[in-house]
């Protein structure tokens, strides 16, 4: 039976897509050729590109505003949002509290001096972390992007034990900066190039999900991931002993929606127990309310040593953060003047102030049980699409509004070319969906809390015809 559908969100207008021109139009088409004249082509998917990948002959639209679920591009289409733009606007795209803090803040103060004069927003942020954190989290170091953050974490761990060592998993995706990308597993071409430059005492192990072979999500497979796991930790021959940190997200976003097993969690936190090593989670995808929970580590009732959060927190601005114990942070030291970790935009108070309208916002309006009640209703309407297609679609998978659509193909192996050509044919049709997982095959429903049935029911109905369309 259908779960009930919490009623619209009292602040947006649920509207559908609406196309005024083929997609993209010519207003799109103009920016996209001065981006090509002047970005450096690695970064945006052009048309050629996307055709080779998967016969999808577009390029992509330009944004240039966008409220609750709703964004315009350059043409003035408005599409529906499936993504949440990365998984951050939980709270809505241009939610009136984040927009008005931003402009109070920004009449008063928009940079601040990071390390050395400290601001009230990024003061009042901290404060606010450590009481949403769960445990004993309290203590934070402000970054400015996910990566940032995991950084944080990991120069924290090495501090705090004396060890370089991290277990990362397979499938991982942590960021892209130097330090971010040697656990980040998730696709070979973005370490490849590096690879020398990446820190070499980074160990990837199997990590138990829905895709993973012997190592799945059903309790035997995520016995065994934990078993082999700690055969390495409890076997100095291994060439282990200098682990220090686990770095796990509990929900693998990019690496497919994949739901790591509770009790695999609660086996990771026995294990760094006994090895005396940190457990650090990666929040910054499940952090903040997206899988029905302020955290996903809640589920499995797993307290983390440091925990990584980042996109949601600043309601549309950059700031992330790790927090973690105060017994694990004193182990920096007290700064003598001049901060051994900081960055010149360090707790900008512009972004702070954002991140404290959000996080008030999502306690407001009770956006966490919002993406629990909407998910599992969005996951019943998928439930029922996927028994109508059950040759092209896998089972659901994810949490509250973090869910994955495996898309298959005939010999039900994972098909990232077809999730491509359903992403393009939902873009034609207006709405605005991603593919993630390590094959690119499933499609991510990651949408802003506040959209309302009416969104997705049209969004599921319009994927119901792309792919008879196929
Ligand atoms: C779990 C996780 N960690 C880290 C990151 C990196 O964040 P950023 O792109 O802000 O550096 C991401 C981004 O998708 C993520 O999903």
């Amino acid at each position: 039976m259908l779960p009930p559908a919490p009623a619209d969100h009292p602040t947006f207008s649920p509207l559908l897509p609406h196309l005024r021109t083929s997609i993209p139009g010519p207003g799109s088409q103009r920016l996209v050729e001065t981006l090509a004249r002047y970005e450096c082509p690695a970064i945006t998917a052009r048309r050629a590109r996307r055709r080779e990948q998967s016969g999808v002959d577009q390029d992509p639209v330009v944004w240039s505003r966008a409220a609750g679920a709703n964004v315009w591009d350059a043409d003035d289409n408005r599409f529906v949002d499936l993504t949440a733009a990365f998984a951050v606007m939980g709270v809505g795209h241009g939610h009136p509290a984040v927009v008005a803090a931003a402009r109070a803040q920004a009449d008063l103060l928009i940079h601040g001096m990071g390390d050395v004069f400290p601001n009230a927003p990024r003061i009042h942020l901290m404060e606010r972390l450590a009481q949403l954190a769960p445990g004993d989290l309290q203590h934070s170091i402000l970054a400015l992007t996910g990566a940032g953050a995991v950084e944080a974490a990991l120069k924290t761990a090495a501090i705090a034990t004396g060890r370089p060592g991290v277990i990362a998993f397979h499938g991982a995706y942590h960021g892209l900066g130097y330090g971010a990308l040697a656990p980040t597993a998730y696709k070979r071409s973005f370490r490849e190039p590096f690879i020398d430059q990446l820190n070499p005492r980074v160990t990837h192990v199997p990590f138990p999900g829905a895709d993973g072979g012997p190592f799945d999500d059903s309790p035997q497979g995520a016995a065994r991931a934990l078993d082999y796991l700690a055969y390495l930790l409890d076997n100095p021959a291994t060439g282990l002993a200098d682990v220090g940190a686990v770095l796990v997200e509990p929900i693998q976003g990019r690496g497919g929606e994949l739901v790591a097993p509770d009790a695999w969690l609660q086996g990771l936190r026995a294990l760094c127990d006994k090895h005396n090593l940190l457990l650090i989670f990666d929040e910054i995808y499940t952090g903040f309310g997206r899988t029905g929970r302020w955290f996903a580590c809640q589920h499995a009732d797993v307290t983390p040593d440091l925990l990584c959060v980042g996109k949601a927190l600043g309601g549309g601005a950059p700031v992330s953060a790790v927090i973690g114990t105060p017994e694990i942070m004193a182990r920096w030291g007290q700064s003598t003047g001049e901060a051994i970790h900081t960055s010149t935009f360090l707790g900008n108070p512009l972004a702070c102030a954002m991140a404290l309208a959000a996080l008030q916002v999502l306690e407001d309006e009770h956006l966490v049980q919002r993406a629990h009640d909407l998910g599992a209703w969005l996951r019943h309407r998928l439930d029922t699409l996927v028994a109508k297609h059950p040759q092209r679609l896998g089972p659901v998978r994810g949490r509250g509004l973090m869910l994955g659509l495996p898309v298959l193909d005939h010999r039900r192996q994972p098909d990232g070319a077809e999730a491509l050509r359903l992403m393009g044919a939902l873009l034609q049709r207006g709405f605005l969906i991603l593919p993630s997982g390590v094959f690119g095959n499933v499609l991510a429903l990651a949408p802003p809390f506040v959209i309302s049935t009416t969104q997705l029911d049209a969004a599921l109905d319009a994927l119901d015809a792309a792919l008879q369309a196929g």
